[in-house]
């Protein structure tokens, strides 16, 4: 089926958050209509100015919770009235911080998983049919087999945050059961680095960052204390856990790829996961080393014990992916380092603290 993207209006949840600034640049590069949708519980009206400013368009926000049904019947009657009627979402919009959950399960699961339901509650009533959904390696818990491909169980998740994923997943597969052409695609991230290679959009953490890549680059920035890097003694080639590490462009890229496929495949598909990895595992030590040799900076470190929670190692079998999407990473560990680096610079001195 051909379809004319300029009369696909897409809309972002989450949109002024990092991966979903990132995908908005790649969806109007692609051609598509885009409308921004945040709360800004962890973003700011900056995001989406550079965003535009990236794209040199007015790019469509509205400042919206997606646990409030009636911000998002406005989302969706304004667009329709303005003769644009909402073909498809793409649903990042959600808490994040794994340690945060911990602390406060009831809101993770009234912010994601509420907020996931009155999503779908709205797009039913407005008969869209198409949600590319952001979800997680986390919902595979410690995997049996590694790599880890899409029809590995869901194991208890380590954390109130993981549990939210699973149980997105699960009521959005509910709702395709019941809803006779809905269909969404599950896209399940390993772990994105990097920024725009203009580094004028990149992620802005609020706080301490708990990520390895964000904490590295404010550790040799100076604005932290070294990164302490979480166990030496795991069973691994340099006893540090391994993870899969992809960068946030090659990511959007593929959001792109998710909502055409949906798009395009009609109402005859259900739901549909997909592991988003390059499929190879680094070691947090090698991270490390490819940043020091790509930016030409010591990154200062110490040893530190085990982080709780921590798998020992996961990287993804995308070929699912690869097959089925059409895609895969094109970008390196290195770039994504390097890019992360460039985007810290530019942040400088602006940074919050
Ligand atoms: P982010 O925090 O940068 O972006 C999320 C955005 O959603 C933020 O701008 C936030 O303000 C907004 N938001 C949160 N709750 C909202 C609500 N109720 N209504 C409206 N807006 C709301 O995070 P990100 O890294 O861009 O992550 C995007 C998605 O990808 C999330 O669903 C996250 O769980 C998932 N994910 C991220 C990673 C990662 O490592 N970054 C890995 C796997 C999955
Ligand atoms: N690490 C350190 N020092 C740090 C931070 C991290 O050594 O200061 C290590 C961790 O122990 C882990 C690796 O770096 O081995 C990566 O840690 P991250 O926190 O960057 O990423 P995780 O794999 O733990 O979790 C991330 C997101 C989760 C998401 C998961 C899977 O934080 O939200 O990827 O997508 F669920």
């Amino acid at each position: 089926m051909k379809l004319c993207r300029m009369h696909l209006n897409i809309l972002v949840t989450g949109g002024a958050g990092y991966i979903g600034s990132h995908t908005a640049v790649a969806l109007v590069e692609a051609g598509f209509r885009v409308v921004l949708l945040d709360n800004f519980s962890n973003s700011d009206f900056s995001a989406v100015q550079r965003l535009r400013s990236l794209v040199n368009q007015e790019v469509p926000f509205y400042e919206a919770d997606c646990r409030n049904k009636s911000d998002l019947i406005h989302v969706f009657n304004s667009e329709k009235e303005q003769g644009c009627p909402i073909t498809g979402v793409i649903h990042f919009a959600a808490l994040k911080a794994v340690g945060e959950s911990v602390e406060k399960p009831e809101l993770y699961k009234l912010n994601n998983v509420g907020g996931t339901e009155r999503l779908l509650e709205v797009m039913e009533g407005f008969g869209v049919q198409s949600l590319v959904f952001s979800s997680s390696c986390t919902v595979y818990g410690e995997a049996e087999n590694i790599p880890v491909d899409e029809s590995s169980p869901f194991l208890p998740s380590e954390s109130p945050y993981g549990f939210t994923k699973q149980a997105c997943e699960k009521s959005i597969v509910q709702h395709a059961e019941k809803n006779i052409g809905f269909s969404s695609t599950l896209l399940r991230y390993f772990n994105p680095i990097g920024a725009h290679p203009s580094s004028v959009i990149g992620e802005s953490p609020r706080g301490v960052p708990n990520n390895l890549v964000p904490f590295l680059c404010q550790a040799v920035a100076k604005l932290r204390d070294p990164l302490t890097v979480f166990g030496t003694d795991y069973p691994t080639h340099d006893g540090s856990c391994i993870r899969d590490y992809l960068h946030v462009m090659d990511l959007a890229e593929a959001h792109v790829k998710a909502i055409l496929y949906l798009l395009q495949a009609g109402n005859s598909m259900g739901c549909r996961a997909f592991n988003l990895g390059t499929g190879h595992g680094v070691s947090v030590l090698e991270v490390i080393e490819t940043f020091e040799k790509v930016t030409g900076m010591k990154v200062p470190h110490q040893f530190g014990k085990r982080r709780e929670g921590d798998v020992v190692a996961i990287w993804a079998n995308a070929e699912r992916a690869k097959q089925e999407l059409k895609w895969e990473t094109t970008r390196p560990l290195g770039q994504g380092l390097l890019d992360s680096w460039n985007w810290q610079q530019k942040l400088g001195e602006e940074f919050d603290l």
